[in-house]
């Protein structure tokens, strides 16, 4: 499908991923895009600067209401299906976590059927996979959540449910579907929901307050951090290209240790202070393995995705971001 001169609507638009597609397709030369959202995470503010271009219509919606979607999807040729609830807050509210992932993703696509919308670009995760013990994940790695908590479990299940809906409309309906299994996203307008990455927040906002950063256990547990552009880019590129019914892994394939992590962020806000290690008791974890490496060779071969922004990069942006963001703060 073509992205140039072509209407979509991003459910969960004022979101952290959502804003930064936005973005994208803004420079794809867009005709119009919806963001549909009810606001019970986010706010207008989070798109900020993007809502003032006269391409982008802000819509208050709820995915649970299939009615508002019916009448949101005028015109639209492609949705992005980014409204969800993350493994924290659907830990803290499992009721309206659940019904969001799982019913609000049939009524996407009951709604796209009903108002022939040609493709649904579904952000999953790579909670879909669990904790696999693997070398390398893939695609077809089946799901293992025996050693994860209950919320993390519960996410992953309700993205399998998301990506099988996707999968079912394609079959039955004709509405094509691609699933993108992200792995811990960052970057610029990063909230405080996401428990991996929200750990490059809290770690740099001890830097600026000169207070020693913590660093869980002994700092092995790995994670993929992923930049939200890279993201963005990909869902370009998943909505743009003839595949569907396809999940893939997006990626950068490396595991980055929470050492590591705090060292890089020392070294760009230049501070000599010493991280301190702690075992932090009860907190909200995805995923805490030492080992972890996901292949994104699938995506790469399809549809010829792969990541471009380095971590140091990526962290510099986002550190970027977060000072500015206090500048206007104070
Ligand atoms: N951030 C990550 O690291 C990450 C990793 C893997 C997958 N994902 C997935 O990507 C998607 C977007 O992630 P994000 O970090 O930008 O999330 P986010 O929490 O910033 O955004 C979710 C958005 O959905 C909206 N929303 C919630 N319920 C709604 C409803 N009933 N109707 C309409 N809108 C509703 C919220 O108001 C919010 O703006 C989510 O589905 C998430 O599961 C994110």
């Amino acid at each position: 499908m073509r992205i140039a001169g072509n209407k979509f609507l991003i459910t969960g638009g004022v979101s952290m991923i959502g804003a930064q597609i936005t973005e994208h397709l803004l420079k794809a030369d867009v005709r119009e895009v919806v963001l549909f959202d009810n606001y019970s995470l986010s706010s207008p503010e989070m798109v900020g600067e993007l809502a003032r271009d006269p391409r982008v219509k802000l819509v208050r919606g709820d995915i649970l209401r299939v009615n508002e979607l019916f009448d949101a999807l005028d015109g639209v040729g492609g949705v992005f299906a980014t409204a969800g609830f993350l493994t924290l807050p659907l830990t803290l509210n499992p009721c309206l976590g659940i019904a969001v992932n799982v019913q609000g993703m049939v009524n996407v696509h009951e709604a796209c059927r009903y108002r022939k919308v040609d493709k649904v670009v579904f952000s999953s995760s790579v909670a879909t996979y669990g904790e696999t013990g693997a070398d390398t994940t893939e695609e077809s790695s089946p799901w293992n959540w025996s050693k994860q908590q209950p919320g993390a479990a519960l996410y992953g299940a309700s993205k399998i449910m998301g990506e099988n809906i996707g999968r079912l409309y394609e079959d039955r309906y004709g509405v094509k579907s691609i699933s993108l299994r992200y792995s811990s996203v960052y970057g610029e307008r990063q909230h405080l929901r996401a428990v991996n990455s929200v750990y490059i927040v809290d770690t740099y906002d001890r830097i600026a307050r000169s207070e020693r950063p913590i660093i869980p256990d002994d700092g092995l547990e790995v994670h993929d951090y992923i930049h939200v552009a890279d993201i963005a880019r990909a869902n370009l590129m998943a909505m743009e290209s003839d595949v569907s019914r396809e999940s893939f892994t997006v990626a950068t394939g490396e595991a980055t240790t929470l050492n590591r992590l705090v060292e890089i962020i020392l070294k760009i806000t230049g501070s000599n202070l010493k991280p301190e290690y702690k075992t932090l008791q009860g907190k909200i974890r995805a995923a805490t393995s030492k080992t972890m490496r996901f292949s994104n060779a699938k995506i790469a071969r399809m549809i010829d995705w792969r990541p471009e922004i380095p971590l140091e990069d990526g962290i510099a942006r986002l550190i970027r971001w977060r000072e500015n963001e206090a500048r206007q703060v104070r």
